[in-house]
């Protein structure tokens, strides 16, 4: 099964959240399941520079917003893929440095939309094998909005590749203007209400839905949740009307990268069957980041660790009116990571001031310490408003770090509530709770902390969510089922 994978990241050469995990996971599973890949990324001033050597493909001549683009395919072999990259080059649109998105005052890039569909178009064209490579791909799976132009490139070509398009987060619309739609002379069909159109510009988050042969989402849950107004965006009506064509397919996680027994970010290893000392030692060291002494007190207090997007989606909103009640009340100490919108980064550095030696904030993006997080806290919180699937929970999950979470999307798809039933029969693993409001979360979060005093239930908590397989293996066999439906 020849596969196009075409996405705007992929860990480790590029990654803004989540999606960068699964770009690099998902591909690598289906790999090992036989299916031919190539997978398809622009050309980033920061990802260019990560390559060793590459191998020009050939030329591309594409239109952009004023007048013919022209883009250099490359193709490269990275010591940590098993298939080829191809990297669409491409100066004037993707050598900049910072974020591929935003610049470095957090702004959308002004020119996101001609970015994004010169990608595509090109992805389209490669789909034909434009460049005679005698590379024509069975599958093109693109993915959320920077890629929803290309199954609307597709459609109307006559022997085409079947086009699959997932949305890792539908709060991500790719929004454009008229102007922009006029501008990048896209066809004049496609604007109207069936088509791109939205609420007088258009989404090329649409696009990929209304265009695909097939729309996944990345957990059953919130397959359903899209459907409706609340979670939405305005996009719930189409959606119901495609959902013949609608999957929820539950992400998996690369367990070689976050495996509390290998993991090489780690300063001791522990897994399911011995969890002390390992995390314990996790523990010591990461408040040893923050603490001069770590004494025995320090070490039996709770601590309650976060990593993440600080952005409304992630509930950060309440974890900032939950924290004066907690330091107030409990003995615990949160230890969080993240970066986002100014006003959270600002709140979080704030309370940490205050409470030098119970509250550590580090704002930034910073691979080694979500692990050493991962592994090092008792408790994790999650209290997403709504989450497509989630990461960071099942990553927790995995390294003995219960996590506290609302019942949403992927979140409720894998995390299991602690009470007497799910103790009984030993499929307890976390805190879920299930008003989203500030209250409820502050008391599931206290119930936790009274379990956490009580090691044995604790440890069948930790032990039920270390032993749950989170293998790419399963969701990748779904997939391709689908590419070959
Ligand atoms: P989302 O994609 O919505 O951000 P996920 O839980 O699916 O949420 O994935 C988030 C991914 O990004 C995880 O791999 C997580 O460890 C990582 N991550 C998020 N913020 C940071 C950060 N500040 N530093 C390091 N890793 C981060
Ligand atoms: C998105 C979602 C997140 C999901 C990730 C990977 O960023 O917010 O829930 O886990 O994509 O699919």
């Amino acid at each position: 099964m020849k596969t196009l994978f075409v996405a705007s990241e992929a860990y480790p050469l590029v990654k803004t959240g989540g999606l960068g995990d699964v770009v690099y996971s998902l591909p690598h599973a289906l790999a090992a399941r036989g299916a031919d890949i190539r997978l398809l990324l622009p050309g980033y001033r920061s990802l260019l520079r990560q390559l060793d050597q590459v191998r020009i493909l050939g030329w591309l001549d594409v239109r952009g917003a004023e007048g013919i683009v022209s883009a250099r395919i490359l193709e490269t072999r990275h010591p940590d893929f098993t298939f080829p990259l191809w990297i669409v080059d491409c100066p004037p649109l993707f050598d900049r440095s910072g974020n591929p998105y935003v610049n470095a005052s957090g702004q959308d890039w002004p020119d996101n939309a001609e970015r994004f569909a010169v990608f595509a178009r090109v992805a389209a064209q490669l789909a034909q094998d434009a460049l005679d490579l005698d590379w024509q791909p069975h599958v093109v799976h693109a993915h959320d909005w920077q890629t929803g132009l290309v199954a609307a490139f597709l459609a109307d070509v006559p022997t085409r590749p079947k086009t699959v398009f997932t949305i890792h987060n539908l709060a991500y619309g790719g929004y454009f203007a008229h102007g922009d739609f006029v501008r990048l002379h896209l066809p004049s069909h496609w604007w109207s209400p069936e088509g791109l159109e939205f609420h007088g510009g258009f989404s090329m988050l649409k696009a990929g839905i209304v265009y695909a042969d097939a729309v996944t989402t990345v957990s059953p849950t919130y397959a359903q949740e899209i459907c409706t107004p609340e979670f939405g965006y305005g996009l719930d009506g189409l959606l119901l009307s495609r959902q013949y064509k609608l999957h929820g397919i539950l992400n998996g996680i690369d367990t070689s990268i976050w495996n509390p027994s290998t993991d090489a970010y780690l300063p001791a290893h522990y897994s399911m069957s011995r969890i002390n000392p390992g995390k314990r030692r996790n523990k010591q060291a990461l408040l040893g980041r923050f603490l001069e002494t770590v004494d025995d007190e320090v070490l039996q207090a709770p601590l309650i660790g976060l990593v993440g997007r600080l952005v409304e989606q992630k509930g950060i909103d309440w974890v900032l009116a939950a924290l004066p009640v907690l330091l107030a009340k409990t003995d615990a100490r949160f230890v969080l990571l993240g970066s986002g919108q100014a006003v959270y980064e600002q709140k979080l550095s704030r309370l940490a001031r205050q409470n030098p030696d119970r509250v550590f904030v580090e704002i930034g993006y910073d691979e080694p310490l979500a692990h050493a997080i991962e592994a090092g806290s008792d408790l994790f919180l999650m209290p997403s408003r709504f989450e497509p699937c989630g990461l960071n929970q099942m990553y927790s999950l995995r390294y003995g770090t219960p996590p506290v979470v609302f019942r949403t999307g992927g979140l409720a798809d894998t995390v299991v509530d602690t009470n007497t039933a799910t103790l009984a029969d030993a499929t307890a693993n976390g805190f879920v709770f299930e008003t989203p409001a500030v209250e409820a979360f502050l008391d599931t979060v206290h119930r936790a902390l009274e379990t956490y005093r009580q090691p044995a239930v604790w440890r069948r908590i930790q032990q039920a969510g270390m032993g749950r397989s989170f293998d790419w293996h399963d969701s990748a066999g779904h997939y391709l089922s689908l590419y070959s439906m």
